[in-house]
């Protein structure tokens, strides 16, 4: 499925500029919220007489902004208004196990008119965010997340703190979203559940309103199914100074922009010069064509002094712990299965079955170590505090975009695939901690974390399509 957008970089921009409010950063300052999971509508297509179906935390996409100081505790009362049984989870914080959202590991699964409160104190500051966790293929497609920010005690000297959640829609040409393609095997075992329309915080071209001079914190947000994308802003320099929340020493993004797979964030700084009425384009690149996702729009004002200080500071770390050299555990973690290299058996829910009963009868292609779907005993059991080394092989044609739950990891290294024996990569996210990876076709990737969070914590594909189909599994930290 391809991108569509009106506007492309190389075409002469649109003339009149439509100026949208962006909400005040850290305006909500309470750390209680109360938030519904029901149907409603947003425009995700330019047409503003088209109006699209969606299913929304409060009936919005994105859901509220939830923001919290560092440390301090939080709660959440969610409501189901859907007709289905739900959860939320809250990708990236390691909080306790009890408050994860994982319906039949951490909870039971929050059904039609009911609530249920999530309390929890992020450790971490950073950029995180929410979204179900059951049916997550279908519930993320049709509109539920939200950006949850954690806030520094110590605030990076910015004019702005703004959102830019990036996602893709799949909708037919009247608007609504594409219903008969949810749960479409083909896709599962392909790439996943591709939209064709781009949306920035829920709008088909978003703009951010900054005045001249400005300096910008911008947290990207990924909250595609399955699509993994590249942002750029090719006029101006950003530094990335975060990765899934986590501060990394600045540098300056290239011209590629910005990897961002399912469910990884990215935190820019970025200056911006120009005079009022500039609009500077945001790009999506992954397809090749530089499509415009939105602009930064430079509104009236007096252009402020250019910023002595080049580089911003760095972030003040958050208080994980760094993995011993030598680690007490490693385990293997190898992919399987999917398209061209279909599973010729796997085990589902403690039988083995050949790939084709598989697919049809309980529509899993792939699997972890042999296994598809989420296992009765968990791929490894650890007491807290010790070093887990995992070996990831993706032994499949497809990339995966592989999560933990609880946990932030570090890459220790990454071999691409070569007749000789591996040929080891660097990427651009290497030392720093994540919680998301994104793995290429036949790639080998370590990565090392302390399992220091008690609970049973899942490891799975966010190309939310390819957990569903079998790319699941979970650890336990005793
Ligand atoms: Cu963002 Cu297991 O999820
Ligand atoms: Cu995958």
């Amino acid at each position: 499925m391809k991108l569509t957008r009106r506007d492309f970089l190389e075409s002469s921009l649109a003339a009149t500029v439509v100026i949208c409010a962006v909400p005040p950063a850290g305006a909500a300052a309470g750390q209680a919220y109360n938030l519904e999971l029901r149907p409603g509508t947003a425009q995700l297509v330019e047409d503003r007489s088209v109006l699209t179906n969606i299913w929304g935390f409060d009936g919005k996409v994105p859901g509220p902004v939830l923001r919290v100081k560092q440390g301090q505790p939080l709660s959440v009362t969610v409501t189901n208004r859907l007709e289905q049984p739900t959860s939320v989870h809250w990708h990236g914080l390691r909080i306790a196990n009890a408050m994860d959202g994982v319906p039949g590991l951490t909870q039971e699964p929050i059904a039609p008119g009911e609530t249920f409160t999530y309390r929890f104190t992020p450790p971490d500051a950073g950029t995180y965010w929410y979204h179900p966790h059951q049916r997550a293929w279908e519930q993320v497609a049709r509109g539920l997340y939200g950006a949850l920010i954690v806030e520094e005690d110590s605030a990076p000297d910015v004019d702005h703190d703004m959102l830019v959640i990036a996602d893709d829609w799949y909708l037919g040409d009247d608007g609504a979203i594409d219903e008969k393609s949810f749960g479409n095997l083909h896709d599962w075992s392909h790439a996943g559940r591709m939209g064709n329309i781009l949306t920035l915080n829920g709008k088909p071209y978003e703009h951010l309103e900054v005045a001249s001079g400005d300096r910008v914190r911008l947290r990207l947000i990924g909250t595609t199914n399955a699509r993994v994308l590249q942002l750029a802003i090719p006029n101006l320099r950003p530094w990335i100074v975060a990765h899934d929340g986590h501060p990394v020493t600045p540098y300056l993004a290239s011209s590629d922009g910005v990897e961002l797979s399912p469910g990884q964030r990215t935190d820019l700084i970025v200056d911006v010069p120009g005079k009022p009425g500039d609009k500077i384009p945001i790009v999506e690149l992954s397809a090749g064509d530089k499509l415009v996702a939105g602009y930064i729009v430079i509104g009236e004002g007096t252009p402020k002094a250019r910023r002595t200080t080049a580089t911003p500071t760095a972030l003040a770390a958050n208080p994980v712990t760094r993995p011993a050299a030598v680690a007490d555990q490693t385990v293997n973690l190898t992919m399987t299965g999917g398209a061209m290299r279909f599973l010729a058996s796997a085990q589902f829910k403690g039988e083995q079955l050949d790939g084709r009963t598989l697919a049809l009868d309980h529509g899993q292609t792939w699997a972890f170590n042999g296994v598809s779907g989420m296992p009765a005993s968990p791929l490894f059991t650890t007491r807290r505090g010790e070093t887990i080394n995992l070996k990831m092989r993706n032994d499949t044609l497809w990339q995966h975009n592989i999560h933990l739950h609880g946990h932030h990891f570090v890459e220790l290294s990454r071999h691409a695939p070569g007749g000789d024996g591996a040929r080891t990569v660097t990427t651009d996210r290497a030392d720093a901690f994540q919680d998301t990876i994104l793995m290429q076709s036949d790639e080998q990737s370590e990565i090392s974390f302390v399992a220091d969070n008690p609970g049973k914590w899942m490891i799975h594909c966010h190309m939310l399509e390819h957990q569903a189909s079998g790319m699941a599994t979970w650890f336990e930290v005793t």
